[in-house]
């Protein structure tokens, strides 16, 4: 059966931003600036984004375009037992669409409820109490909650959708979610720089705490949000650049994604700082403080908060929860994306449509428990591992695997026969030399941390839940490595 293909150039441009600018540019992406002191954040940031994070994405487009596969059957090529890694990186990809949709979910509550604005008098209370309808401790998890429930429901009915012909309704559905956020962007932008007090938030965004650079703590949270950003790791980025034919442009194409995503990041620092400042200098509250409150709540907190005291507030809300959501939803199909080419280069008989409708219906039962009364303890802890050590880990095999055993200098000849902008001999030592050596390093850096302190202070059982996780995606790999060349080789016997 013929490799389904992206309709143009432009199309695969457009899919690839589209899964990195997500949710991570518009709160992650600023709040950890402001978190980790201004502007001197910028300096670790790019520099991951041009030592790590450009590579990373050069690799993954690399290879899914050379392998013509998605991530299983690509590390599969190198080696059959290695495919077992690939089961590893998608399952833990499903992990982070289960609870990215639930995010949405919530986006998507708050856009119905626009009209009426009933966080209009306490945000905080309206989140936690009305929306998430949260315990008070992990432990009282509860019943679903029947709002949340339903539109999570939705947001997989949109998501399946979006995946249900695989590239050719990708391709139609992102002409419009990747420009039609920015558009949205744009058009807060101009509502922050006509409130006063936009400069104080920007001058927090801007100006730089250097002493803030000797801790590795900043590192290790700018470099695994260049990972984030990009989506590379879960080998996403391998399965939409398998979509690509073989000889198409990998070098641009890589630096082009990278610097329209980390240029919006930029951009949406812009935004939200500014609005920031008008809410520190209309509220009396130092704008410091605001920022810190943020993570997840900066989005459902603080901006509903700050879009409710403007002028056209309902407007402008619904214009925002559109936006997150669009933003959010070519990043989350492109995560299911990525699992769809894993099943169906197992079985390529079977129909693509089958496919997305198992892989959604599964991610939809997977997110149950975050719309419970604990769900959002539970996401939080899922988002901390699944990032800090899944995430990192992928990566780092990756590397490996193609810097030591698949060949880094045959990739690159690769790279310079198709690509119009030549790869120098920097991106060998990046693959080989200095990715891993960081990657290790913020590993150890993660784990000393998380076993000297809990992460959180959620209760020892919880946080085993989170090690859990990781540990079922590794289980899953090395179960697949185990026993799948045997069953494979005993099914192509008996044929
Ligand atoms: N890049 C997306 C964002 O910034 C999220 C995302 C999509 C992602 N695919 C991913 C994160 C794979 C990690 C791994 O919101």
């Amino acid at each position: 059966m013929a490799r389904q293909r992206w309709a143009s150039r432009r199309v695969f441009l457009l899919a690839a931003v589209g899964s990195a600018v997500g949710l991570g540019n518009v709160w992650r992406f600023p709040y950890l600036v402001g978190k980790y002191g201004g502007g001197a954040f910028l300096v670790p940031y790019l520099l991951g984004l041009i030592l790590i994070g450009v590579p990373l994405l050069m690799l993954e487009f690399a290879l899914g375009q050379k392998m013509q596969r998605g991530v299983v059957a690509t590390f599969g090529q190198i080696q059959p037992r290695l495919a077992g890694f690939g089961v590893f990186a998608l399952s833990s990809a499903f992990l982070i669409v289960s609870y990215y949709a639930v995010v949405m979910a919530w986006s998507l509550v708050y856009l119905f409820n626009a009209p009426w604005l009933p966080w209009r008098d306490d945000p905080e209370t309206y989140f936690v109490q009305d929306v998430l309808q949260r315990s008070d401790a992990i432990a009282n998890v509860g019943w679903p909650n029947g709002i949340l429930l339903a539109a999570l429901i939705a947001i997989w009915i949109l998501i399946y959708l979006c995946v249900w012909r695989g590239t050719t309704s990708v391709g139609n559905i992102v002409s419009w979610t990747v420009p039609l956020p920015l558009l949205l962007l744009g058009i807060l932008f101009v509502r922050a720089i006509t409130l006063p007090g936009f400069l104080t938030g920007w001058q927090l965004y801007l100006t730089p705490q250097w002493e803030i650079l000797f801790q590795p703590e900043v590192w290790s949270a700018a470099f695994s949000q260049v990972f984030f950003t990009l989506s590379v790791g879960f080998g996403i980025m391998i399965a939409y650049g398998s979509y690509q034919e073989p000889d198409s442009d990998i070098a641009k194409n890589a630096w082009l994604t990278a610097l329209i995503n980390s240029g919006i990041s930029l951009f949406s620092g812009f935004v939200v700082f500014g609005i920031l400042g008008y809410m520190a200098e209309n509220q009396n509250q130092p704008i410091a403080e605001l920022a810190k409150a943020a993570g997840p709540g900066l989005a459902f907190v603080v901006f509903p908060e700050a879009l409710s005291l403007l002028p056209g507030a309902s407007i402008l809300s619904a214009l925002f929860f559109i936006m997150l959501l669009t933003l959010g939803i070519d990043s989350a199909f492109s995560l299911v994306e990525a699992i769809n080419a894993g099943f169906s280069d197992h079985r390529p008989g079977w129909p693509i449509e089958k496919i997305s409708l198992g892989v959604c219906c599964a991610g939809a039962i997977a997110g149950i428990i975050y719309t419970t009364r604990s769900g959002i303890y539970f996401l939080d802890i899922m988002d901390h591992f699944v990032t800090n050590y899944s995430l990192m880990l992928a990566g780092l095999v990756q590397v490996l695997l193609v810097g030591w055993l698949a060949g880094a200098e045959t990739m690159r000849r690769f790279i310079n026969q198709v690509s119009d902008w030549r790869v120098g001999g920097w991106w060998i030592l990046s693959i080989k030399y200095f990715v891993p050596i960081v990657l290790l390093s913020l590993l150890l850096v993660q784990l000393r941390s998380d076993l000297s302190s809990q992460y959180g202070d959620y209760p020892i059982w919880s946080l085993r839940i989170g090690w859990l996780a990781v540990s079922s995606s590794l289980i899953w790999g090395l179960g697949y490595a185990i026993f799948f060349p045997a069953w494979r080789k005993k099914r192509g016997s008996s044929k």
